[in-house]
């Protein structure tokens, strides 16, 4: 009797083994699998939760910024001002968290030249499609910045004056 109890016991661990190696192997495709699909750059070691603002800030980038920014950031001549390769994203992390909710208007000059047309703000976005957006923003093209964390991006969303987006 004792010996068909061991051997229970032996068939239940190496199923709970199974389980956490099957949950391993989905954490790992969830890391690599998107990785891939979408340029990012985000270190492995960084976490699901930051891998998943990201994918989400790209599709929200897409329906929200890429009509005017363009699906590739580039801009679009000397109307809509470059995401990707921006000095101006590189150096203006709050005003750029601002500028998706209240919009932004004036001169403005991005990696020397000068854009003046005002960009509308998106007051439906919430604070947490903010945080994802600009985790994609800040994590593609050649910027680097990973965890944007939520409380920091509400904070800063709290701060911002209305209409008045610094340049
Ligand atoms: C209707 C067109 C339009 C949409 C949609 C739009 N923008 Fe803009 N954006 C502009 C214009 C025009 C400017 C330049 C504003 C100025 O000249 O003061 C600008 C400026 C910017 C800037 C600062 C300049 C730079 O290029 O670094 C950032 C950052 C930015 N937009 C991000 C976004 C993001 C993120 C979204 C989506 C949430 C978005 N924009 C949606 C038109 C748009």
């Amino acid at each position: 009797m004792p010996s068909k109890l061991a051997a229970e016991s032996v068939k239940m661990k190496i199923q709970y083994i199974s389980i956490a190696l099957g949950i391993l192997l989905l954490a790992f495709c969830f890391q690599y699998c998107s990785g891939k699909k979408s340029d990012s750059n985000i270190s492995v070691a960084s976490s699901v939760k930051q891998q998943q603002y990201y994918v989400h800030g790209e599709q929200l980038y897409i329906k929200h910024c890429s009509n005017c920014h363009q699906k590739n950031g580039t801009g679009l001549g000397l109307l809509y001002p470059p995401l990707a390769k921006s000095d101006y994203v590189d150096t203006n992390f709050e005003s750029v968290i601002c500028l998706m909710r209240y919009g932004m208007e004036g001169e403005l000059t991005v990696n020397g030249k000068s854009f003046n047309k005002a960009m509308p703000g998106i007051p439906s976005l919430s604070d947490l499609e903010i945080a994802e957006i600009a985790t994609y923003l800040y994590n593609t093209w050649e910027h680097q910045r990973d965890s944007i964390e939520l409380q920091d991006v509400s904070r800063i969303l709290d701060n911002c004056k209305e209409g008045s987006v610094s340049k």
